[in-house]
C-alpha cells in the first residue's frame, strides 16, 4: 500500500510504495540532508524528528548513542537510521540541511533620522582622594552632567572595581536617564539587534547603532513549524498546557540566539556587544515570543493580552545580549493584525500622505491595508498555505529546486526557471502564480476555474482529473484541477479583502494611487499575473512596488529610532482594524474574489 511522506518546514511530499530509508526518501524528495558519513550511522547529522508515528519507531543503538532520551522522546531520530513505513510527517531541523532554504531577509529603503534608545559613552574620572570623598556614581554624574540618572543595583555593584582596575576610565551604556551597563574601556562596538519573528522564517539583523547601517543579516526557518503551519494550529498546541506554551516560546527564543550567534561570529564580536534589541512579529508569535498568555487568541472574539508597546529586559526574554539590555515589543494592532503589519506600514510611510494606497503582505495569513486620506483601516485574511507549496501535490517553498516562473506556450509546452538552475523538484508560489495566470490567458483555464481537457498541454491523471504537465525533466512536475482548486480559494481570500475595503472606504479600485507589496512571495510574484488571476485589482503596473521583508526594514527603522518607535505608536493609533468576517457580504465577496 502506498503511503505519503511529508517533510517539513519545505512542505515536500513523496509517496512510496515500500519501506524506505529516511535518508534515502529525503533524497527523493531532493532535500540535502547533511549525511557527512554518506549513511553508515557514524557522524549523528542526520537529524530529523518524527511529527507522527514516532512511537512506532524504536530508536536504534546508534541513534540512543548521538541523541539524548529527551530528544528521542520528542521524536528525534537519524534519517539514515530509520525506517519509515506508513504514512508520516516528519520536520528537518535547518542544522541538519546544507543549504539554506530562500529565506528573504531583504527589505527595501530605511533611511531614517538615527536617534538610538541608547547611548554609550567613555569617561574619564577623576581619581578620588582625602580632598575629594565625592562618591563614585556622584563623579559620573558630574562628568555627564545630569544629577538625573540612576543606575541598577547591579550595575553599581561592578562600578567600583571598574573604575580602580582601570585607571579611572569606564564605559557607561545608558537608556534615557538609566545607566544600564558599564564595562572596561575596550574597542567596543555598539550594535543592535532587529528581528522579524513571521510564521514560516524568523530573519534578523545586526545593526551598528552608531550609523544605522546593517552590519549583517541572516534568515532562519521558524522552528513552530514542527508543531503546525499555520498560526491556528501552533494555538491549539499552545492551549494544551503550560509546557506545550512554553515549548513555542523557547523555540523561537533559541532560534534568535543561534541565528544571532552565527552573525556575531560572521563579524567578530560578542552577544555582549547587543545593547538593544527590537522584535516584531504577528500577534501569535508576539504572544509567544513574550510568553503571554495565548489562548485568547485562540478563540472567537481573537482579543490579545495588550496592544502596547511592551519593554521587558533581554535577560527576562531569555534573549542574550548584553547584560541590562532591554527588548522593544512595538504595539500590535488586533488578534490577527500584528506589530510585523505595524512595522511594515511604518517602512512603507502609510500616514505620511493622503494618497489612495494599497499595502499587502501576502503570507499564510495576508494582512492588508488600505489608506484613503487620513483614514488607514487593515484587514486579515485567511489565505492559507497554498502560496508556500502547502496543499499543492509538487508544492514547496521557494528554496533551490523550486520552480519559480513558468511560460506556457500557446501549444500547451511550459519553459520553467528553477531557483538555483538546477533540475526541479517543485514549484513554489511565484511559479504556481505564473502557471494559472498563464493558463486563464491560454483559456486552458475558465473563469470558473475549471480547466479545459481538450486544451493543449493538459492530461489526464491517474484519477482521471485534468493536469498540465509542467516539467519532465527529474521528475514530472504537475498542477492539476485540484491545485488550482486550491490556489484559487487563497487568491479569493486576498481579493475579498481588498474588495471589502475598498467597499468600506468607498472607493474604486481604479482610484487606487499605489499599490505596496511585501513579503518574500510578493517580491517574486509578477503583479501582471497577480491580476490577471484577479487577486489584485488592475491597476497600472507603474503603481504596484514590491519592498520585500518590510516588517524588518521596520523593525531595524524601530531599533536604531525613538522616532521611528514613536511614530510606528502613532501609527497603531491611527490604524483601524476591521473584522472581515462579519462584514455585510462578506460570502459574496468573497465567492466573486474565488473565480479565476
Ligand atoms: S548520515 Fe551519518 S549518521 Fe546518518
Amino acid at each position: 500500500m502506498t503511503f505519503t511522506i511529508e517533510f517539513q518546514p519545505r512542505g515536500l511530499r513523496i509517496d512510496s510504495a515500500q519501506p524506505i530509508n529516511g535518508l534515502d526518501a529525503a533524497r527523493q524528495a531532493g532535500i540535502n540532508l547533511s549525511a557527512v558519513c554518506g549513511g553508515e550511522g557514524i557522524c549523528g547529522k542526520c537529524v530529523i524528528q518524527l511529527l507522527t508515528s514516532a512511537e512506532e519507531i524504536t530508536p536504534s543503538e546508534i541513534e540512543q548513542k548521538y541523541l539524548s532520551p529527551e530528544k528521542l522522546g520528542q521524536g528525534y531520530r537519524l534519517a539514515c537510521q530509520t525506517t519509515l513505513i506508513s504514512d508520516v510527517k516528519i520536520y528537518i531541523p535547518a542544522e541538519s540541511i546544507i543549504e539554506d532554504q530562500v529565506l528573504q531577509i531583504e527589505g527595501g529603503d530605511s533611511s531614517h533620522t538615527i536617534h538610538t534608545a541608547v547611548r554609550q559613552s567613555e569617561l574619564k574620572l577623576k581619581r578620588a582622594h582625602l580632598k575629594d570623598l565625592t562618591s563614585d556614581f556622584s563623579r559620573i554624574k558630574a562628568v555627564l552632567k545630569d544629577e538625573d540618572l540612576t543606575v541598577g543595583l547591579e550595575v553599581l555593584r561592578g562600578v567600583p572595581a571598574l573604575l580602580r582596575e582601570n585607571d579611572w576610565r569606564v564605559n557607561l551604556w545608558t537608556r534615557g536617564k538609566d545607566i544600564f551597563h558599564a564595562s572596561a574601556i575596550r574597542n567596543v562596538h555598539t550594535v543592535g539587534l532587529a528581528v522579524d519573528v513571521g510564521s514560516t522564517k524568523i530573519a534578523c539583523y545586526l545593526m551598528d547603532l552608531t550609523n544605522g547601517s546593517t552590519l549583517t543579516a541572516k534568515g532562519t526557518p521558524n522552528p513552530q513549524i514542527a508543531y503546525g503551519e499555520d498560526i491556528m494550529a501552533r494555538l491549539g498546541y499552545a492551549m494544551q498546557g503550560s509546557t506545550q506554551a512554553e515549548t513555542l516560546c523557547h523555540l523561537t527564543i533559541a532560534a534568535i540566539n543561534q541565528t544571532t550567534a552565527k552573525m556575531c561570529e560572521r563579524l567578530n564580536i560578542s552577544h555582549d556587544d547587543i545593547a538593544d534589541v527590537c522584535l516584531v512579529g504577528n500577534t501569535a508569535m508576539h504572544h509567544f515570543f513574550l510568553n503571554l498568555p495565548t489562548g485568547s487568541l485562540a478563540v472567537s472574539p481573537f482579543v490579545p493580552v495588550t496592544t502596547d508597546p511592551i519593554y521587558p529586559s533581554a535577560r527576562e526574554l531569555g534573549i542574550t545580549a548584553m547584560s541590562g539590555a532591554a527588548v522593544y515589543t512595538p504595539p500590535v494592532i488586533a488578534g490577527f493584525i500584528g506589530s510585523d503589519h505595524l512595522a511594515f506600514l511604518l517602512a512603507a510611510r502609510f500616514g505620511e500622505d493622503q494618497r489612495v494606497r494599497l499595502g499587502i503582505d501576502i503570507g499564510t495569513n495576508t494582512e492588508i491595508a488600505l489608506q484613503v486620506g487620513d483614514r488607514i483601516v487593515s484587514v486579515s485574511t485567511a489565505s492559507g498555505p497554498a502560496f508556500e507549496g502547502a496543499h499543492i501535490k509538487y508544492g514547496m517553498r521557494a528554496a533551490p529546486g523550486a520552480i519559480e516562473h513558468v511560460q506556457i506556450s500557446e501549444n500547451g509546452s511550459s519553459e520553467i526557471q528553477v531557483i538555483g538552475s538546477q533540475p526541479p523538484i517543485g514549484i513554489c508560489g511565484s511559479g504556481i502564480l505564473d502557471a494559472v495566470a498563464q493558463m486563464r490567458m491560454r483559456n486552458i483555464l475558465n473563469h470558473r476555474g475549471r480547466m479545459d481537457k481538450t486544451a493543449p498541454g493538459v492530461r489526464l491523471a491517474a484519477d482521471g482529473k485534468p493536469e498540465i504537465l509542467l516539467s519532465t525533466s527529474k521528475k514530472p512536475i504537475t498542477l492539476s484541477q485540484n491545485d488550482i482548486d486550491q490556489i484559487l480559494l487563497a487568491k479569493g481570500a486576498i481579493r475579498a479583502g481588498i474588495d471589502i475595503l475598498l467597499d468600506h472606504l468607498k472607493v474604486d479600485a481604479s482610484d487606487i494611487e499605489e499599490i505596496v507589496i511585501a513579503g518574500a512571495f510578493g517580491s517574486y510574484m509578477l503583479p501582471e499575473h497577480a491580476m490577471g488571476i484577479g487577486m489584485l485589482p488592475t491597476v497600472p503596473l507603474d503603481r504596484v512596488k514590491t519592498i520585500g521583508n518590510a516588517a524588518g526594514t521596520g523593525a531595524r527603522m524601530m531599533l536604531v529610532s525613538t522616532l521611528s518607535r514613536a511614530r510606528a505608536e502613532e501609527l497603531a493609533d491611527q490604524i483601524e482594524y476591521l473584522e472581515l468576517t462579519v462584514y455585510p457580504d462578506f460570502a459574496m465577496f468573497y465567492a466573486r474574489g474565488i473565480q479565476a
